[in-house]
């Protein structure tokens, strides 16, 4: 059963048009839009659910975000790769409880996020210290401290090199930067045979540079793949069922190898 709402709570406040609007509740705080204000005091003590009605008469459902809905509504440096990628890595790159990740870069934290919250311990490399600080906030605000915890954020360039973790040699490595194929060479030397890697990459010249780096200590990697992931909504309205007109046709490539030989 979920909590009433409590004062420091974020949560979502979704209107008629499924508009969403992502709010930290605060005993004095206040909605506010184009119609008019919610007085916070109105959902703190609520179940979720709730629907509340602003000054002007709009009316807005109160629930608390689901992991997609922080992602797309959370804070932002960098580009965050979205849910409908995020879950597919995870898949593919097996992502665990207990699993040691090397991630690099950070960004804003939405692939950490996923990660974290299956269950894995993650050392990430981000040339960036406004974006690592930004993913440590991201992180703690969604997942709380516990999984601060699990997630090592070092500043530090992914294509000079990968120092061992204390924790012992890492278990999966996942890569959204520019050039992953600069990253690629020194993962053997800081991952066990068996690890498994994915690179995410806008480009399909990028994906191929990946996939030339990954042979290129020949047998090394092994059960190399490339894919995309296409995700079209659909139109359901009385006799009306059809595909939606539009889709985001494309995101990004991800391309997944195993270690067959640590370094
Ligand atoms: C597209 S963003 C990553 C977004 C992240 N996957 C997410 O879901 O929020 C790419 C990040 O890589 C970082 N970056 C670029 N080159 C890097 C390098 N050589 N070493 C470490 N990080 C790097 C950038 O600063 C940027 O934050």
């Amino acid at each position: 059963v979920s909590k009433p709402f409590h004062a420091g709570d974020r949560v979502l406040f979704i209107d008629h048009k499924e508009r969403r609007y992502l709010v930290t509740l605060e005993e004095k705080g206040e909605f506010h839009s184009h119609a008019g204000f919610v007085a916070h005091a109105n959902v703190i003590g609520h179940a979720e659910g709730t629907t509340v009605e602003s000054t002007k008469g709009a009316k807005y459902v109160v629930m608390r975000p689901t992991l997609e809905d922080f992602v797309l509504e959370m804070p932002r440096g960098a580009q965050v790769i979205y849910p409908k990628d995020l879950a597919p890595i995870a898949m593919l790159a097996d992502i665990g409880p207990g699993h040691l990740v090397f991630e690099s870069g950070i960004g804003s934290g939405a692939m950490s996020m996923t990660m974290l919250r299956a269950g894995a311990r993650i050392v990430g490399y981000e040339l960036r210290e406004d974006f690592a600080s930004r993913a440590k906030k991201n992180v703690a605000s969604f997942l709380g401290e516990e999984a601060t915890e699990r997630f090592e954020v070092h500043v530090r360039d992914s294509y000079a090199g990968i120092e061992l973790p204390g924790q012992g040699r890492f278990d999966r490595a996942v890569l959204d930067l520019p050039e992953p194929w600069q990253v690629v060479p020194h993962l053997a030397s800081v991952m066990q045979a068996g690890g498994v890697m994915v690179a995410y990459t806008p480009s399909i010249t990028q994906a191929v540079k990946v996939r030339e780096a990954l042979l290129g200590n020949r047998g090394e990697w092994v059960a190399m793949r490339t894919l995309e992931v296409l995700h079209r909504t659909w139109h359901i309205e009385g006799e009306s069922v059809r595909p939606d007109h539009r889709m985001v046709a494309h995101t990004g490539f991800l391309t997944t190898a195993r270690l067959l030989t640590a370094r």
